[in-house]
């Protein structure tokens, strides 16, 4: 059982390998991109940016499912900031390390601390495509804490693990992460796909 998983991010690869093989219990076999590609991310939302990846890649892959997948981290005090530019902030080349300054700086002095990741998962077949979104909900630290994880990790604790995602391992992680509750409910229509009713 195939799926192309579209996506260049290496903490992504890592997480999404690792949910898809739990979730298929190893049956699956996953494809990524072999080259850096520049891919348009200049949709309106987190949907938008995930087709206009899947569209870019559906001329380039036939014949198995693409998996896409858009995210970002929403910061409730900040009116949603981020949001779908978190790979952009403060500058597109910026280190991991810079936009978590630039977020702390920004939450200096701030008492709410609230926020969330949020994951668009799609799957794209011939031409048909479906989407669902995950949520995981934290709270902005006031230092780096960890270096487990990628971007915003450091810096967002979940209380559901008691401490920051750059502090856990990846399977502590992707337990009660917002990508794999996406991934997760595009489950059944993966299945359907690969027995061929879809
Ligand atoms: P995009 O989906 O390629 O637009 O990138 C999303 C950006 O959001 C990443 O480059 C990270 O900066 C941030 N982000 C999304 N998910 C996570 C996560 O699980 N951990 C840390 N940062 C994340």
């Amino acid at each position: 059982m195939k799926i192309f998983v579209a996506t260049q991010n290496k903490g992504k690869i890592e997480e999404i390998k690792l949910i898809l093989s739990k979730m298929f219990s190893d049956q699956i076999e996953i494809l990524l991109p072999e080259l850096k590609q520049n891919i348009p991310e200049n949709g309106k939302n987190y949907y938008e940016n995930a087709l206009l990846k899947a569209l870019w890649w559906k001329e380039r892959i036939s014949g198995i499912p693409i998996l896409c997948e858009d995210s970002g981290l929403e910061i409730f005090v900040l009116g949603g900031y981020p949001g779908k530019d978190s790979a952009v902030v403060p500058r597109p080349d910026s280190t991991d390390y810079e936009r978590c300054m630039h977020i702390l700086d920004m939450m200096e002095n701030k008492t709410r601390r609230t926020a969330r990741y949020v994951s668009c998962a799609l799957i794209f077949f011939k031409d048909v495509w479906f989407y669902d979104f995950g949520y995981t909900y934290g709270e902005i630290t006031y230092t780096l804490r960890g270096t487990g994880g990628f971007g915003y990790d450091p810096i967002f604790f979940s209380p559901e693990l008691n401490k920051t995602f750059g502090e856990s391992s990846i399977d502590e992680k992707t337990e009660v992460s917002h990508r794999k509750r996406a991934i997760e409910k595009l489950k059944n229509v993966i299945q359907k796909i690969w027995q061929g009713s879809l």
